[in-house]
């Protein structure tokens, strides 16, 4: 039977019961309305651990003050079955009041790489993220943790954060899944029109362009980049956020494609801001 578990305190006992007993607990964090990346997510830890929690809270420190905390999609009850399909343990499912109690005071950040790429447009945004994944972890009190490669500058910094603070876990990152158009699964893709979601797909097309070319041998990024906003801009519906090419290290600056290199774009289709991004062996 998967269990229901709200309160933070519940959750630790069912945690420290499972860890008396010898098992290993992987987590799999989601922010909920599950799609086929959060399963893949769910999938792996089942087969690697003995115990599989999934946390759905949709954290409000990680909203800025325009965003979408609001109107983010929620639906407990398909979230359940589609949980317990995967053979999750438990749900943890904690109220903002429970997470975030009158008088909280204490924020975790990663310096710069918080700062750059969708940090630049969404100030505030990773801090709020790294400060709900260390609750998490304390709570959960996991040995690995999985996270998907769609939001790669989240696992960076994430894995970053955990190195820097000599946290005892793991972080797996997982592929991203797409539909058969290429487009990346997000929950946000819920708020696109018809038209507007045939325009999304340009995100992955623009991503393999920039591949093609560069297994063609085009190496110099400010090529790339300009090709690749040459095809995007071409729907009428988007407007581009930003598109980078960086070390898949640590997310710095590249002069030419060498080595791992990250591409990464965020993308707005219609109102609806998403993110997309693929590695490149140069
Ligand atoms: O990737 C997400 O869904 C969220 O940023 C996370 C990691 C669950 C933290 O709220």
């Amino acid at each position: 039977m998967m269990k229901l578990i709200r309160d933070p305190r519940q959750m630790h006992l069912f945690s420290a019961k499972a860890r008396r007993a010898g098992r290993t607990i992987g987590l799999v964090p989601t922010m909920g309305y599950l799609h086929e990346g959060h399963l893949s997510l769910a999938h792996r830890a089942r087969r690697d651990m003995d115990i599989t929690v999934m946390s759905i809270f949709v954290n409000p420190a990680q909203f800025g003050p325009k965003e979408d905390l609001k109107k983010y999609p929620r639906d407990l009850k398909h979230d359940m079955k589609l949980a317990k399909d995967a053979g999750v343990d438990a749900i943890f499912y904690p109220s903002t009041e429970a997470m975030y109690p009158d008088g909280y005071k204490t924020y975790v950040g990663v310096r710069e790489l918080s700062d750059i790429l969708c940090g630049r447009s969404r100030p505030g945004h990773f801090t709020g993220v790294t400060t709900v994944v260390v609750k998490l972890f304390n709570i959960v009190e996991c040995d690995v943790v999985y996270f998907g490669q769609k939001d790669a500058q989240q696992a960076l910094i994430i894995k970053k954060m955990a190195a820097d603070l000599n946290m005892p876990l793991k972080i797996k990152v997982m592929p991203i899944i797409r539909e058969k158009d290429g487009l990346a699964m997000s929950s946000r893709n819920k708020y696109l029109s018809p038209g507007e979601r045939r325009d999304a797909a340009v995100l992955h097309k623009a991503l393999l362009l920039a591949k093609s070319l560069i297994r063609r041998g085009r190496k110099a990024p400010a090529y790339l980049v300009s090709r690749m906003k040459d095809l995007i801009r071409k729907k009428k519906s988007a407007r581009i956020d930003y598109i980078d090419i960086v070390d898949a290290r640590d997310l710095s600056p590249v002069k030419s494609i060498k080595g791992k290199v990250l591409i990464l774009l965020a993308v707005w289709i219609g109102k609806t801001r998403l993110i997309d991004n693929i590695i490149i062996n140069g």
